[in-house]
């Protein structure tokens, strides 16, 4: 029996709708702008394996509703864009939908972490007319939504790499170093955002 137990088909089903509505804003803003909203979105089912894994590290008991309720990024978006203002604009976006209720929000762009780490995050809850794990129907689901830069995006797997590795000897330096080219990007994406607001006005 799977984590998830009987909701697995919900859990796509809301992905899906979740989706569905972020790829229609992409092409409405291609048609009036001429470029698309963001360069590319990547979306997830958190698989059993990862789920588990992350249940026993936060000392919670493997249930289904701590995988659903408990936990809140079964369900899992990451929307990249070219810009920073484009990360706004798909949150501003997101808010709108009428089948979304933000229970979330964290602005690690506005305020990034210790380590440079840069991006918007967003716990939502989706209405579905599923059954959820509580025994409503329409159901509710969450989905957790990371947002941000191209460059952000590269530097965030970098530093997952790294995290990864074991016996580091130059750690230290290799996080110091992380953080500095951190802070470069920031500076860079702020220049794009710069030229891209000449060009708009020229
Ligand atoms: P979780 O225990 O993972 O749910 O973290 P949290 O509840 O403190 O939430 P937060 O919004 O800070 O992080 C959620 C997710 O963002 C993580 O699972 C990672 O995918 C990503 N993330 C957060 N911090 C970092 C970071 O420092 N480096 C990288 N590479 N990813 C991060
Ligand atoms: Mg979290």
């Amino acid at each position: 029996m799977s984590i998830y137990g009987e909701y697995l088909p919900a859990l796509k089903e809301v992905m899906e709708r979740i989706v569905g509505r972020i790829e229609s804003f992409n092409e409405a803003y291609q048609k009036e702008h001429g470029e698309p909203l963001y360069e590319h979105l990547n979306y997830r089912i958190k698989s059993e394996e990862s789920m588990l894994e992350k249940l026993e590290r936060k000392h919670l008991e493997a249930t289904t509703y701590n995988a659903l309720v408990t936990l809140k990024d079964a369900i899992g978006l990451r929307i990249v864009t070219t810009f920073v203002d484009d990360v706004f604009e798909v949150v501003r976006l997101i808010k709108g939908l009428e089948f979304v209720n933000v229970v979330e929000e964290k602005d690690y762009i506005s305020h990034a972490k210790e380590n440079g780490y840069r991006s918007y995050h967003m716990i939502i809850q989706v209405t579905s007319h599923q059954k959820d794990v509580l025994g409503h129907q329409p159901g509710s689901f969450y989905v957790e939504i990371q947002i941000r830069t191209i460059a952000m995006d590269s530097w965030a797997a970098l530093e997952h790499q790294m995290s990864y590795k074991k016996n580091i000897k130059n750690r230290e330096l290799i996080s110091s170093e992380l953080k500095r080219v951190a802070d470069e990007l920031a500076s860079c994406d702020l220049s794009m955002q710069t030229i891209r607001d000449l060009i708009n006005r020229s």
